[in-house]
């Protein structure tokens, strides 16, 4: 039993201070204005310090199992815990992808053994599998099936909507189906052509062959497809504003769509890819500073059509990053930088801190059914970050855990620091190192 005295909390929209009691379960047992009693085995003074929720990264790819060298289940869920987040939602298009009952079972007792911050798992859907996508579900350890409507890294891939409607109407229709929406016949034709003029190639293509226009397609196509299919859907990493502005006309006509944006969309445009070269490559691709504005007018409206930040945390070494633009896979590290980014976003008041745990924890947890999770509040789960809004910090990549070795963040001044992450009310992270051993992160209650 934990207990984290003079700590600040949101109320609405104040800091309030106060005292936060776990149970032997690892749940929240009370919080108050005043003086808890019993006893504890863990005492934490959280004075100048303040305590949101966990935070929930929805959208991670730890590369376990299949391409441990990019990244394992104990590294990332490492870093998770290092930058304030203490459940992840890990995709399925692993080497080879998690779309069988036999691969889930595998990846699910894998996992087990390893995390250090509570998770749970995407499946995936494959142009055939949507018997084995209903099955699949049943298992506890699936939040959502993935389709990837446009080709990313991996191989899962559904080109023709006939087959994606198939998915949308065996599954139940509360069962959360989230949507890698880019346009594939515009990304091959552009490909194409910009491979016979330039063998090479460069990053400063990628915004082109995967324009906004080829996401809104796809955005359209999905959106179409569900409200047909009388059900909702989630889009992953949206990007422009053509995006959403779509969703918004959807959900303003009833249809459930929930929309998540990625931080590395909101603080990095093409003209940092100029810098980046390929480690700025990623899909979608970094946009125009008009999209990016966009995105941050809408973020930071009260009633936003956006639901929720996720990294898309997708590791890639050096080496392959440094091949040929053509060559290179898509994709930037972030689990561990998420907050921090947001925590400062607040800072500089581009939206307010109720709206960043709103974007970062509790819709998350809402969308995905993960109802002990998010919240400071009784009963809930006792995942807690203690955050420093005053200290400032420079992004290195010493400090990131992932397995990565590079960060297109780095050298940036953040003001903010995740200063310790308690998980299920046991410290997990105390400011320099992991406190847990491997396989002490749980799976999430799936509600
Ligand atoms: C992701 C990856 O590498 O797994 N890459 C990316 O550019 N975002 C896949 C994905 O989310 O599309
Ligand atoms: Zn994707
Ligand atoms: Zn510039
Ligand atoms: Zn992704």
């Amino acid at each position: 039993m934990l207990l984290l005295s003079n700590c600040r909390v949101l109320v609405h929209d104040s800091l309030v201070e106060c005292n936060i009691a776990s149970d032997e379960s690892g749940k929240i047992r009370k919080i108050s204005r005043s003086a808890i009693s019993g006893s504890f085995d863990e005492k934490i003074d959280c004075k100048g310090l303040v305590a949101l929720p966990g935070m929930v990264d929805p959208h991670v790819h730890f590369r376990d199992p299949g391409q441990t060298a990019k990244e394992d289940f104990y590294t990332g869920t490492a870093s998770a815990l290092a930058g304030g987040t203490t459940t992840i939602l890990d995709m399925p298009n692993n080497a080879p992808s998690i779309s069988t009952l036999a691969r889930l079972k595998e990846k699910v007792a894998m996992v087990r053994k390893k995390a250090v911050c509570d998770y749970g798992l995407y499946f995936g859907a494959t142009p055939q599998n949507q018997e084995v996508a209903a099955e699949a579900i049943k298992n506890p350890a699936v939040f959502a099936v993935k389709v990837y409507l446009g080709s990313s890294t991996g191989d899962l891939l559904i080109e023709h909507v006939a087959d994606f409607q198939k998915h949308l109407s065996t599954l139940p229709a509360e069962f959360p189906v989230c949507v890698h929406a880019e346009d594939e016949r515009e990304i091959r034709k552009l490909t194409e052509e910009y491979k016979k003029r330039d063998p090479k190639g460069k990053v400063e293509y990628h915004n082109i062959i995967r324009s906004p226009i080829t996401a809104a397609i796809s955005v359209e196509a999905t959106c179409d497809a569900v409200s047909k299919a009388h059900r909702g859907v989630h889009i992953c990493h949206a990007s422009t504003k053509a995006e959403l502005d779509i969703v918004s006309t959807y959900k303003n006509g009833g249809v459930p769509v929930t929309l998540e944006v990625c931080t590395h969309h909101l603080f990095l445009t093409e003209h940092d890819a100029r810098a980046l070269g390929n480690y700025g490559k990623v899909n979608p691709p970094l946009r125009s500073r008009l999209d990016v504005a966009s995105v941050w007018d809408e973020l930071s409206k009260e009633r936003s059509p956006i639901d929720c930040i996720a990294s898309d945390h997708a590791p890639h070494t050096i080496k392959e990053k440094e091949q040929d633009y053509w060559q290179a896979p898509s994709g930037v590290p972030g689990v561990q930088l998420r907050v921090p980014l947001m925590l400062d976003a607040a800072n500089h008041n581009l939206i307010s801190l109720a709206q960043m745990v709103r974007y970062c924890a509790t819709n998350p947890a809402r969308i995905f059914g993960l109802p002990t999770k998010g919240t400071i509040a009784q009963g809930f789960d006792a995942d807690i970050i203690l955050v420093d809004l005053k200290k400032e910090r420079v992004v290195r990549v010493e400090d990131q855990l992932s397995k990565a070795g590079w960060t297109p963040f780095e050298g940036r001044k953040l003001r903010a620091s995740v200063e310790k992450t308690i998980l299920g009310g046991k410290l997990a992270f105390d400011g320099e190192n992991v406190c847990l051993a491997r396989g002490e992160g749980k799976l999430a209650a799936r509600g």
